[in-house]
């Protein structure tokens, strides 16, 4: 385990610095929604933790991310910031909180902020630019996320992967470049081919952080359910398992259940006393 005490505090700025091809280490980033779970991946030593509204999947039980709030992100923000983790809090903006008007747009953003975001992440390429020039101008830090962007699932037609033709990965390169020019210190591309994420990783200079991107990006995200092994209904290609708590979870549980039924819990170290005196003035013996 990384020595949390000699870390310094991870910035948006030193990670906009973080180009593989100047030479930076791999950036990482994983998501978390609780404090015990940001106390974990900031222990691990991730230089980012994305409090992502995947927490609408992963946490809350839907099929989507379009159910979550920004009432729902401050609060699982909030819970992530007051783990005081080294690693910089990515605060994500939900599915309609950015897309009405810049003001609103900016108001969502401070929201999160307060909750103890140290940036925020949006979804979405040129389309999105006023929004993302409005929360820099606020002085917040903001990351973008392109590809396989899950707030669009009805328009895209499900989780598909993106930028398989020619076309589309141009197009990609060309909302990565407006994105960079737009003042954000780094995106996510997710869900898109390997060769695809490395033309933009080289074609802008703040980093990219891939989801089922391939290799080639400056960073790589991964959800802590999945690495974990804590969500089992649905496994995508392009996540690593490097755990099975799930399972051990359920494993530990049912020994707690047949414990309490067989009468083996709690035993006498798990229970407190009282005094024999004061024991004997009740009239109980032996207890
Ligand atoms: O919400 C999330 O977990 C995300 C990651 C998949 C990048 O946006």
């Amino acid at each position: 385990m990384a020595n949390v005490e000699t870390r310094r505090k991870v910035t948006a700025p030193a990670v906009a610095s973080r180009k593989r091809n100047e030479g930076a280490e791999p950036l990482v980033m994983l998501t978390a929604y609780d404090a015990p779970g940001a106390r974990q991946v900031s222990a691990a030593g991730a230089d980012m933790i994305l409090v992502g509204d995947s927490l609408a999947m992963v946490v809350l039980g839907y099929d989507d991310t379009l159910q979550v709030t920004i009432e729902d992100m401050a609060h699982h923000t909030g819970a992530v910031a007051r783990a005081n983790p080294h690693s910089l809090i990515v605060g994500d903006l939900p599915w309609m909180s950015y897309h009405v008007s810049p003001e609103e747009t900016v108001r969502n953003a401070a929201a999160l902020v307060r909750a103890g975001a140290e940036a925020v992440k949006l979804e979405g390429g040129r389309k999105r630019l006023p929004m993302i020039e409005a929360i820099v101008s606020a002085e917040i830090p903001v990351m973008g996320h392109l590809g396989l962007t899950p707030q669009s699932i009805h328009a895209m037609g499900g989780f598909k992967v993106q930028a398989k033709q020619a076309d589309a990965a141009l197009e990609l390169v060309e909302d990565a470049k407006a994105l960079a020019h737009a003042g954000c210190f780094a995106v996510v591309l997710e869900g898109v081919p390997a060769r695809v994420a490395e033309m933009v990783t080289a074609a802008i200079d703040i980093p990219t952080v891939g989801i089922g991107a391939g290799h080639g990006c400056d960073g790589q995200v991964l959800v802590y359910h999945d690495v974990l092994g804590i969500e089992d209904r649905f496994l995508p290609k392009f996540v690593r398992r490097y755990a099975d708590l799930g399972t051990a979870s359920v494993e530990a549980l049912t020994r707690f259940v047949d414990d309490v039924r067989s009468g083996a819990f709690p035993n006498d170290e798990e229970s407190y006393h009282m005094s024999d005196d004061q024991a004997d003035a009740l009239g109980l013996y032996g207890t």
